[in-house]
């Protein structure tokens, strides 16, 4: 059954290696307009998983849909409304960066004048006549990340996008990211934790290719299992508190609330791995 309401629909999807199992019986939905993370350790299958949905790699088996089209069908439809930031970008080294551009504009059917657009939104008019082959590694991640989003597409999957940035520029990304048109998807892959927690309203945790975690970003942080903290306010030094605490009514402490503490979504990702 085609789900047109889903801008991605993954069921059972299954990706081997030969014996490793890269990606094992993964099913989730986004629905547009969401800004998801994929978060998951080193080898957890992120790229796998991304390639696959953006049909650059076959699965071995399972279904995936984008806007309610098979990508195993419909490759050529599905790659042109996606919006796609590799692991490594794609990049040709002896062109500079206003004619790489412009070809990849060409490919994907983009007004000319956008190249000029991602370029302002990337940072890059000062980089446009350089050759991207000289460029460092963070200017060519501009690079990668001006190319996905020409043409504005309705579905941007970006493979760590802020791999490699300075923090300037992984505040524009961030920035470029949530200032996205609405109705526009994005999947996002990331190792910097609260990029997440800038960026997505919810989480993809996958390990050792299965999804371990599929929440808001808000239940996932304030879940059932939130600890617990007694605050206790005190008049004047507060070295010995442990001790008072054993005895509330010493003179000086005013109030006690006890609250839901919110853990760090560094803790809950660690947890989830444990
Ligand atoms: N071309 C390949 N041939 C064989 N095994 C592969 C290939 N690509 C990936 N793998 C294996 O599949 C698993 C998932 O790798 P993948 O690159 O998807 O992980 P990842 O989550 O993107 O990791 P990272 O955070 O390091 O980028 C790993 O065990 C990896 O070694
Ligand atoms: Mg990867």
């Amino acid at each position: 059954m085609i789900d047109s309401t889903s801008m991605i629909k993954v069921k059972d999807l299954v990706r081997k290696y030969g014996e490793v199992t890269a990606v094992d019986s993964v099913s989730f939905e986004i629905a547009p307009g969401e800004i998801v993370g994929l978060l998951g350790h080193n080898g957890a299958g992120k790229t796998t998983l991304m390639r696959i949905l953006t049909s650059y790699l076959p699965a071995t088996s399972g279904e995936v849909l984008i806007g309610g089209k098979d990508v195993r069908e419909n490759s050529l439809a599905v790659r042109r409304k996606i919006g796609y930031l590799p692991e490594t970008p794609p990049l040709y080294p002896d062109m500079n960066v206003r004619d790489f551009l412009a070809y990849a504009a060409r490919l994907k059917d983009a007004p000319a004048a956008d190249v000029d657009r991602v370029l302002a939104e990337c940072d890059l008019a000062d980089a446009a006549d350089k050759v991207i082959g000289t460029l460092s590694k963070g200017f060519k991640q501009r690079v990668g990340i001006a190319q996905a989003i020409l043409n504005d597409p309705e579905l941007l999957i970006l493979d760590e996008p802020t791999s490699g940035l300075d923090p300037v520029q992984v505040r524009q990304v961030r920035k470029l990211i949530t200032n996205l048109k609405e109705k526009r998807t994005v999947l996002l892959s990331t190792h910097v934790l609260s990029e997440i927690e800038h960026m997505a309203q919810r989480v993809l945790i996958i390990k050792a290719g299965k999804i371990i975690a599929d929440e808001s970003l808000n239940t996932l942080l304030t879940g059932a299992e939130g600890e617990q903290e007694i605050v206790i306010r005190m008049n004047g030094d507060g070295d010995d508190a442990v001790r008072k605490i054993r005895d509330l009514r010493l003179p000086g402490v005013e109030t006690i609330e006890v609250r839901k503490l919110q853990q760090s979504l560094e803790s809950v990702f660690i947890k989830l791995n444990e």
